[in-house]
């Protein structure tokens, strides 16, 4: 086809004959890679909106995961390259966003979406066309589970999040009462509760009052309030940044004194800026920590501290380890047959099935998968946020 394009218009000039490639090829969508014989990688995740706030230490993670696997010869000598779509914060935006990679990009496999939310609307899409989703972040229960090509790196709620409970008992042994706070309208927040809920009475603590608010929000008075008069000394908020953020700002600033954990939608330096002074103290799980033993975290963290000036987040890491897991199953597949060879749709197939089966060697550790595609995964830590006097920088301090 490109042949007969080229001949119609009678390029002689080969400068002409290249421009005239590239244009039809970009053409062909958002990154086919025919040009440079690089093995297209989709990346979908929250670019813009609110959710922003998680997928920029998103992008950052595989970014830097591409020129670290690149820079070590890709895939047997074959680049790999990364073809983004912003999805945005809703289902919509995620929806589309793995239409025009499966389609018009051409990619081997998806990392994304940022939210459970959108990958329960998304990934049935990729799962019927036979194309492998890694999540990098969705957290929820039955993610894997939407079908046999959906994977994640990112360990569920009901491992991660008791880790936050205990290290707060840890802190302060003399926590009775517990309120707890929840996104209802974010498939994660909800799932996230239902495991903090549970860990609350499994430790024999007294549940005072549960508040209802959404990822939208602003004003959590109401919330705010009811949950400060319900006397509890441990405040548990499941719900993403920027609804989180204030809501602790606005606990704080009603006068909660007593400590309050974080789930993993908050689990980002952005929400620094909107909580500020008062994110100090928040204690947040981590399924990652930049001591992680290992040269590949070395590495990681290296690359990460030169580029960023600070400790690479759990985000990032799991980014990371997504493209690594599609790189290193990738390199196993072309040492049998070479993938350049073999048909895209075979090649997502036995993507797919070679991921699952491969043990990683990754910056949160050693990985590998269950037949379903959970992440099997050993080391959980618990950090706590640690602000400046200024309320403009912090950090997430590692708990021992
Ligand atoms: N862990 C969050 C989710 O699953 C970001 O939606």
């Amino acid at each position: 086809m490109i042949q007969k394009l080229l001949m119609k218009f009678n390029f002689a000039h080969p400068s002409t004959v290249w421009l005239a490639l590239t244009v039809f090829l970009s053409a062909c969508g958002p990154s086919n890679n025919s040009t440079s014989g690089a093995i297209p990688i989709g990346i979908a995740v929250a670019q813009t909106s609110n959710v922003a706030l998680l997928g920029q230490e998103q992008v950052a993670g595989v970014k830097i995961a591409e020129t670290y696997f690149n820079a070590k010869g890709g895939v047997n000598g074959t680049p790999i390259r990364l073809v983004f779509q912003d999805t945005a914060g809703d289902e919509a935006g995620a929806i589309n966003a793995f239409q025009n990679l499966l389609t018009k990009g051409k990619v081997v496999g998806i990392v994304g979406p940022t939210l459970s939310q959108q990958a329960f609307g998304a990934d049935p899409i990729a799962d019927r066309a036979k194309v492998p989703v890694l999540a990098p972040s969705n957290t929820a229960k039955g993610i894997p589970q939407i079908g046999d090509f959906v994977a994640r790196v990112s360990a569920p709620v009901a491992v991660v999040a008791p880790n936050s409970v205990r290290a707060a008992l840890k802190i302060n042994p003399q926590i009775k009462r517990v309120a707890v706070f929840y996104a209802q309208n974010d498939a994660f927040s909800k799932s996230e509760t239902e495991i903090f809920q549970q860990t609350v009475k499994d430790q024999k603590l007294e549940l005072v009052t549960v508040q209802k608010f959404q990822t939208t929000d602003n004003d959590f008075q109401t919330q705010a309030t009811a949950g400060i008069n319900a006397k509890p000394d441990l405040m548990i908020i499941s719900g993403l940044s920027a609804d989180g953020g204030n809501l602790v700002r606005q606990l704080r600033e009603l006068g909660y004194k007593g400590l309050i954990i974080g789930g993993n939608g908050l689990n980002t330096s952005n929400i620094f800026s909107v909580c500020k002074a008062l994110c100090n103290g928040i204690l947040i799980a981590q399924a990652y920590s930049p001591e992680h033993p290992g040269a590949i975290n070395q590495e990681f963290r290296s690359a990460y501290q030169a580029q960023y000036k600070k400790e690479p987040p759990q985000f990032s890491a799991q980014a990371f380890t997504a493209v690594q897991v599609y790189v290193e199953a990738l390199r196993t597949i072309d040492a049998q047959t070479k993938v350049a060879q073999k048909a895209l749709p075979d090649l997502r197939v036995a993507l797919n099935q070679t991921l699952l089966k491969g043990q990683y060697d990754t910056p949160i550790g050693a990985i590998s998968f269950t037949p379903e595609g959970e992440i099997v995964q050993k080391d959980f830590y618990v950090a706590q946020i640690k602000m400046d006097a200024d309320g403009v920088n912090g950090k997430f301090t590692f708990l021992k």
